[in-house]
């Protein structure tokens, strides 16, 4: 994934790079690095780790130069470590890269050849000779389309050249990357988000353009190296303030924020005065519709299959859901009548892109579900339904996940409503009680005493699992997602009536196990598959729904209760106390909670 910046100004730019490298550090934070041009030479400065030790780097404090490139890495080829942290550089060029050359080891046999030395075990290296030798005979354009030719894969590139103390070149396939126009200074970066503190003036590059960046202007090009023009765009200038508050982390924020995104969100959407979904300027008729194709990665993916489950139960809609790194390479029947969706926070994770980007070309209905609205898939999709949840920095998703569900049953809504598969009555009802949800969901949030001790024996097992059947399903998936990415423990998300056909042999006394027994359809089921893992020496936390029944069974080892709401609904608050599970046994454990080992917050490559 890796974030890359570039500023090419009158002042000193090193101080600038670096807070930009810390927005950044969302998308990688093995290592990190910096380079700037001055007094004719290019001084790069790198680190292992975090911006924040890159920043301490006393050659970074005195580092001079006004013009510069710096980079958040998320290692593909080559240890974290900081010989294969960027910029990579020869004498005379210095490069930042973000994606993966795929035809690395064959150009690099080629360069070595021609007597290139090469320092790391980076893909990028090859970029940064390749320009060095077409620099020998041509001039900086030609050089950098004969490179970008000859490179396979994705990438988003800032280079500096020693000879050229006013220039950046920034070039894009595939990877994000925005110019940013200052007064007296230009930037690149790998989205506006780095950008906005420094200006809210944008061009995105489309794929397979470059471009040249002095301090005045900005020149653009396309694949051919023919000069193009291109729009600038005014983004909203108020840039959003996030801190942690009083919070230790930002996914505590996050999590403690859902009841008012989710209020946000409904807002947004719901006419309460005419008891309607607004989805204005929907651009398709809904019999132009028949079938739905959900696509996301992670706890997105998860979102559309939360979603797969109310549009088969509340319309007539055949719905399909794909992990979008299966989908962009399997054989797909496409079909008019069908609407793809695509789920992602970011609106950058490649695989989703990708699966966009081919329905696109087979002349698709397309449909972005996203929280940053400036991305590359909410741009390149024909309609999108941003989630309105606000920035998300913590890695593991909390926030946005509820707002995806949140809009795809609100859409789910809507769309059955259109055709006839739900009733008037049916739908103010759902409506109503979909209003009552955010305050719902703040009383679910204060369980809490409980779900800490609990963690206890989560932080000390070897493996966990999630069961649920039905909507709870999903949620079981996401519940042991967010146990995985944060704590480190194995956590399997299974639905609990496949349990006996295999994942029934991994139960041993005393292994605890979620299982996720709301009182809607399933429950009846799911508490026998309940007692059959208890059976076998499961710690069985059940988590369920207050109810003026008793849950009859013996032996379970804690309940957790949330509030009671329609069984649309309940899968909203069932995943509240599995977000905090995950979070106070990486607490305790003492892991980077918003910054999970290996992990990135938006994964650009594929
Ligand atoms: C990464 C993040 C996950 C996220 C997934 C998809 O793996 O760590 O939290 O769910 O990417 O990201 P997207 O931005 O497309 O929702």
């Amino acid at each position: 994934m890796c974030g890359i910046i570039g500023i090419n100004s009158y002042k000193p730019v090193s101080v600038s790079i670096i807070n930009s490298l810390k927005k950044l550090e969302y998308r990688g934070y093995d290592s990190a690095g910096i380079a700037t041009l001055s007094s004719g030479l290019i001084n790069e400065v790198k680190s292992e780790g975090r911006v924040d030790k890159l920043e301490k780097n006393s050659l970074v404090q005195g580092m001079e130069g006004t013009i510069g490139i710096g980079h958040v890495r998320w290692a593909t080829h080559g240890l974290p470590n900081s010989v294969n942290a960027h910029p990579h550089s020869s004498q005379n060029v210095s490069v930042v890269h973000n994606g993966i050359i795929e035809n690395s080891t064959l150009l690099k046999k080629l360069l070595v050849s021609k007597g290139h030395k090469f320092k790391s075990q980076t893909d990028t290296e090859v970029i940064v000779h390749l320009i060095t030798e077409h620099l020998k005979t041509y001039d900086i354009v030609s050089s950098i389309q004969k490179t970008l030719k000859s490179l396979h894969g994705s990438f988003a590139l800032g280079i500096i050249f020693k000879d050229q103390p006013d220039l950046i070149v920034g070039a894009r396939r595939g990877s994000p990357l925005a110019v940013g126009y200052g007064p007296n200074e230009n930037y690149l970066g790998s989205d506006s988000y780095a950008l906005k503190s420094m200006t809210n003036k944008i061009t995105y590059l489309d794929d397979g353009e470059f471009c040249i960046i002095k301090k005045d202007y900005v020149e653009f090009f396309n694949e051919e190296g023919i000069k193009i023009n291109k729009k600038v765009l005014e983004l909203s200038s108020d840039e959003e303030k996030y801190d942690k508050g009083d919070y230790k982390h930002f996914m505590a924020k996050e999590i403690e924020e859902q009841p008012i995104t989710l209020k946000n969100g409904i807002k947004e959407y719901i006419d309460n005065s005419n008891n309607d979904v607004n989805i204005y300027n929907f651009p398709w008729k809904v019999n132009e519709i028949s079938s739905i194709s959900l696509i996301g990665c992670g706890t997105a993916y998860h979102s559309c299959l939360m979603a797969k489950y109310w549009f088969e139960q509340l319309t007539s809609l055949d719905v399909n859901v794909d992990i979008a790194s299966e989908f962009r390479y399997r054989k797909n029947r496409f079909k008019k009548e069908t609407l793809y969706i695509f789920v992602s926070q970011s609106g950058e994770t490649a695989d989703t892109y990708a699966a966009l980007d081919l329905c696109k070309k087979n002349g698709m209905k397309t449909c972005a579900v996203v929280n940053v609205i400036e991305s590359s898939i909410a741009r390149d999709s024909e309609f999108v339904l941003p989630i309105h949840c606000g920035t998300e920095i913590g890695v593991a998703s909390t926030k946005a996940f509820l707002n995806q569900i949140l809009i795809l049953y609100i859409l789910c809504l809507k769309l059955g409503l259109l055709r006839k598969d739900i009733k008037k009555d049916v739908f103010t009802q759902k409506l109503k009680d979909l209003n009552n949800l955010p305050k719902l969901a703040e009383q679910t949030l204060l369980i809490d005493n409980k779900i800490q001790t609990v963690s206890n024996t989560f932080n000390k097992a070897k493996g966990s699992m999630f069961l649920g059947r039905g909507f709870s399903y999903p949620i079981a998936l996401e519940g042991a997602l967010k146990l995985k990415e944060l704590s480190y423990i194995h956590a399997e998300g299974y639905p609990a009536g496949e349990m006996k056909h295999g994942p029934l042999a991994l139960i041993e006394e005393g292994m605890p196990v979620v299982v996720l027994a709301p009182r809607d359809s399933y429950y009846k089921k799911t508490i026998s598959n309940m007692q059959e893992v208890i059976a076998r020496g499961a710690k069985v936390l059940l988590i369920t729904n207050k109810s003026k029944d008793e849950v009859v069974s013996e032996n379970i080892w804690e309940t957790l209760e949330v509030e009671s709401t329609n069984e649309d609904l309940l899968p909203f608050l069932l995943t509240i106390p599995l977000q905090k599970l995950a979070y106070y046994s990486a607490l305790k454990k003492g892991f980077d909670i918003d910054k999970p080992r290996n992990l990135a917050k938006s994964v650009t490559v594929e």
